[in-house]
Order: structure tokens, then sequence, then C-alpha cells
């Protein structure tokens, strides 16, 4: 679905106030606590939105996002409130036709200005680090660990700056704990291991490995850190095959580090404008999205 389609039809058709275009969704008011976001199939890379979308992409990652929310709502509260703005608002058919399977409506949150990443495998940036240094984040881990190795003292939780222009920067858990003290940033921490672990879980069920993903937190009108935006997701997360893991094979990418791979290849600077995707990169995402997606949403837990 195109992403001037979606912005088009809903304002033309609603009431609903546009409020912002993020690189992946668009973001609607609905009243004054509740947004509606509508996932399109835009697909960003080194901070820049690509020129090709992936079909379908936006339906995938809200149903995958609905499932962790629903599921790990024990753990963490979070800011979903339903997939159906139908039973919220009268929406006419077109409006809902272009809405069904990729809108959520959410809590709106005050967010905290950072991107919680948690590592339960030595991979990215971790692993240039670690071979450069023997130490992730600043912590030290033991010798001689390979590409895709587990992390044996549990999960690494890291911060980067959440940059309105430019790229994230790694940051100490300091700056965190300045942002909004040190009892809500040791919260943030906990949820955030937490989080992780039990997508580690859900994940080895499913036949996958969730090597890493990134969350990202605000508070909520009473107060409390809740988990918000995408959860768990191939572009939030990296994923590959626990048969390709136990193969020994590893960082064959079931997540968007299959697209970067190719944009890296393809001799890209990673400034815009980017480039097209080949059709055979674009189904293969789409494949891969798609197999993540329907792993884990046909789990009963
Ligand atoms: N419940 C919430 N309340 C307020 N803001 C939220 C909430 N959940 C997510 N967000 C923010 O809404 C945006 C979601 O849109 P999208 O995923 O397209 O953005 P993005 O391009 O990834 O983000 P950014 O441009 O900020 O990196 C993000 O900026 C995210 O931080
Ligand atoms: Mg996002």
């Amino acid at each position: 679905m195109d992403a001037e389609r979606i912005l088009d039809i809903v304002q033309s058709v609603s009431d609903l106030q546009h409020i912002r275009s993020g690189k992946v969704r668009e973001i609607f008011r609905f009243t004054e606590n509740i947004l509606l976001f509508v996932a399109t199939d835009r697909i960003s890379a080194f901070d820049v939105v690509l020129p090709t979308d992936i079909p379908s992409k936006g339906k995938v990652l809200t149903n995958i996002s609905k499932f962790w929310f629903r599921e790990t709502k024990d753990i963490c509260p979070n800011h979903f409130v339903s997939t159906r703005p139908q039973d919220f608002m009268d929406l006419e058919d077109d409006v809902l036709e272009v809405l069904a399977g990729r809108s959520m409506m959410v809590e709106q949150m005050r967010p905290i200005p950072f991107e919680c990443i948690v590592r339960g495998h030595l991979c990215g940036s971790a692993f240039r680090e670690y071979e450069k240094s023997g130490t992730v984040g600043g912590v030290e881990l033991p010798q001689g660990l390979k590409f895709g190795d587990k992390i044996a003292s549990g999960p690494l939780f890291t911060l980067t700056t959440k940059a309105e222009t430019g790229h994230d920067l790694p940051v100490g858990f300091e700056a965190l704990e300045a942002e909004i003290g040190e009892e809500d940033a040791e919260v943030v921490r906990k949820m955030s291991q937490e989080l992780y672990q039990f997508g580690q879980r859900v994940a080895r069920q499913a036949g996958l490995v969730l090597v890493d993903t990134k969350f990202e937190f605000g508070y909520n009108r009473r107060g409390e850190v809740c988990v918000m935006d995408e959860m768990l997701t191939p572009d939030s997360s990296r994923f590959w095959l626990k048969s390709d893991y136990l193969k020994g094979n590893r960082g064959d990418p079931y997540d968007k580090e299959f697209v970067r791979q190719y944009l890296v290849e393809s001799g890209w600077d990673r400034n815009p404008p980017a480039p097209e995707l080949p059709e055979e990169i674009v189904s293969e995402t789409v494949r891969r999205y798609t197999l993540v997606h329907d792993a884990i949403t046909k789990l009963k837990l």
C-alpha cells in the first residue's frame, strides 16, 4: 500500500488529525490521549527511507507487535489499545480498507528519548567493539568469543540517543539516569532484559533465534514506565533461523539486516537518496519477514 495513498485517503475521508510522519508510520490523533498509528510498507536503512516499498510489511509489523504487546503485558505495561479503530470511530469503507491490518491505536506516551538495545548474542556493532577492545558498551566480556556466540552472562543492555536528525549515538547508563533518575533507569533496564528473555524463549519455540532487539519506553498518564513503539519485529530486531544456528551457520538475517547487506554490497555511501531495491531483494525480504511473522504469531502460548 502506497504511503501517500494512506495519508490521502485517511485525511480526506476522516476527521483524524495527522500529527507526524515517521520513517515507517503515519501518526494521527484520535483523542487527547489516544493516537492512531498506521504502519506503511516503507523501509528505512541507515536512517534513510528507501524509495522501494516492501509490500505488506506494515501489516506484518503491526500484527507481530500486537502479539508481543498482548503476551508481555504482565512483564511490562505498554501502549497498546486496539487494532480495530472501527470499534472507536465511524469510518468509511475506503478508510477502513486502508487501515485494515496496519493500524494500531495506542496510548500517547511521554517518550524516554533513548533506544534501549538488548543483545543476547555477539554481532553487529557489538562484535566490532569486542574485536577491538574485548568489551561491549564498555562491559568486559570473556576472551575468545566468536561472531554470534551467546553472551553467557545474560543479555547485555546498552543505550543510544534517539536523534531527531542524523544518527543515533551510543551513550552510557548515566545518561539515562540523568534524564529520568536512577530508580526509573533501573526499571527500564530490568524491563528491557525481561522482555528480551521472554522474546528469546518464544522465538526459540518458533524455530528462531532472537539475536538482539531495540525497545522504546515512555511514561503513560499515570507516570508508569511503559514499552511503546513496535516490539520484537524484524525491523527492530535481528532474527536467525534456529536450524541455521544449530548447524553453525550464523548471520543469515531474517530481518532488516537482509536489506542492509544488499545496500552495503551495492556500494551506496549511505547518503540520501538511497538506491531502489531490485525485485528479487524485495520478494526475498517479504518472504523472510513473513516467515518470522507466521512462526511467531501461530504459537499458542
Ligand atoms: N505511544 C507512543 N506515544 C508517543 N510516541 C510514540 C509512541 N509509540 C511510538 N512513538 C514514536 O512514534 C514514532 C513511530 O513512527 P516510526 O516508527 O515511523 O518512527 P521512526 O522513523 O522509526 O522514528 P524516528 O523517526 O523517531 O526514528 C517514533 O518516533 C516513536 O518513538
Ligand atoms: Mg520506528
